[in-house]
């Protein structure tokens, strides 16, 4: 009688350790599976950007890599079912961290274009923009033609760059090629040029976070869409892939509106 007893008892011990350890095993399990990319079993894709760019890509206070790029990227990670982890390289960087492999793909509000496409390629359109002149208010200029023989200032090997190079000449002394579009738009401000040219989204920004500047934006017909893709390694299939089942999944299901608030296509 007593040895059953025991018996039973010392079952029941067994029985509570291994609940014990099951239980330990699944908590431990899930806490570095919330958290970790090793452990949640998805590949994690490093994600090269120039965060100078707001409201697309940028840095807040405590240098986190925020913007509605971000968003964007963060949501086709989670719908096609991988992670990211963003660096900053700034925008000429950008291009050869991608040919070298140092980032698996590129988000920077790059506009797809046949140039780009002969050395790289580019995920589904995600985004359109087109360009926007900004001038000081009391600038006589009211057209892209009006710029050509003023001095203009660009972000560096943008296509604001380019139709400014295409209206002016390509070795124009008149263009000042800044290294980001804030400090190209600095230099507007400052004097050393008559106007700026660059993407809708980063001159409306600029305008509505600086009042107290004086300036105004001018439109032009003549300015193309330009439309905004990932930019992965030239044959890189595979992470193209991920990024176009992505970007379908957000299409498809609003987010990717949400995010934007227009459609793309
Ligand atoms: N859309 C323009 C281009 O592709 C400008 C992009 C600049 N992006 C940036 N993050 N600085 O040339």
């Amino acid at each position: 009688m007593e040895k059953s007893v025991k018996r039973f008892l010392v079952g029941i011990a067994l029985v509570c350790t291994s609940i014990v350890l099951i239980g330990c095993g699944t908590g431990s399990t899930k806490t570095s599976g919330s958290g970790g990319d090793e452990t949640s079993g998805k590949r994690k894709l490093i994600v090269g950007t120039d965060a100078t760019y707001a409201p697309m890509e940028y840095m807040d206070e405590k240098g986190n890599i925020i913007g509605i790029d971000i968003d964007i990227v963060n949501a086709i990670a989670e719908a096609a079912g991988f992670e990211v982890e963003y660096k900053n390289y700034g925008w000429e960087p950008l291009f050869p961290a991608v040919d070298n492999g140092e980032v698996d793909f590129a988000v920077s509000s790059i506009t797809i274009t046949p140039e780009r496409e002969q050395s790289y390629d580019f995920s589904d359109p995600y985004f359109i923009a087109n360009q926007l002149i900004l001038v000081p208010e009391d600038s006589d200029v009211e057209s892209f033609e009006d710029l050509a023989d003023k001095r203009v200032s660009v972000q560096i090997n943008t296509t604001g760059h380019i139709v400014v190079a295409d209206l002016l000449g390509k070795t124009n002394s008149k263009i000042v090629a800044a290294e980001t579009m804030p400090l190209a738009i600095t230099e507007m401000i400052n004097g050393n040029a008559d106007a700026s040219v660059g993407d809708n989204a980063v001159i409306i920004d600029y305008k509505a976070n600086n009042p107290n500047v004086k300036v105004k934006t001018i439109e032009d017909d003549s300015f193309e869409k330009e439309y905004y893709g990932l930019m992965v390694k030239k044959g890189n299939q595979e992470v193209l892939d991920m990024l176009n089942e992505g970007i379908e999944k957000i299409k498809e299901n609003g987010k990717l509106k949400e995010i934007t608030g227009f459609d793309v296509e």
